[in-house]
């Protein structure tokens, strides 16, 4: 069973760009939870490990630039939640690859976790401002 299930009504931001960014996020998620239950090595969880964060610091560059051209006054605040996430994905990574860590529901429970409540939260709190300014 996949660890996130895409819901409309819970995670659509309303921005099809952002909506198909956050699905490919969330399949990354399970593609590496499914990685982990079926015991796959660590070259094959670090590829899929690889691909998740690259994907997600461009997403956040995506986003950036949005509010960025649209002037979103919330967009320190909203940074700041990308860094300190950009940061522990690298740590992550960091000792994942010196084989200090290991990709344990642990792990993966705290990035669904992280991606659901900030999709949730933090990403929906722009919905209304970027919809009124076009971007949908
Ligand atoms: Fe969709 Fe703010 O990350």
């Amino acid at each position: 069973m996949a660890l996130i299930t895409w819901d409309d009504s819970k995670f659509s931001v309303n921005i099809k760009e952002i909506d198909v960014q956050h699905k490919k996020l969330v399949e990354l998620i399970n593609l590496l939870h499914d990685a982990m239950k079926a015991g796959q090595g660590k070259d094959a969880l670090g590829k899929v490990l690889n691909e998740l964060i690259s994907y997600t610091v461009s997403h956040f560059g995506t986003e950036e630039r949005l509010f960025q051209q649209h002037g979103y006054p919330d967009i320190a605040k909203h940074k700041k939640e990308h860094e300190d996430l950009k940061k522990k994905a690298i740590e992550l990574k960091t000792e994942f690859e010196k084989g200090a860590a290991m990709i344990t529901p642990n792990v993966l429970n705290f990035l669904r976790d992280w991606l659901t409540n900030h999709i949730m939260k933090v990403d929906k709190a722009y919905s209304a401002f970027l919809n009124g300014k076009g971007v949908v």
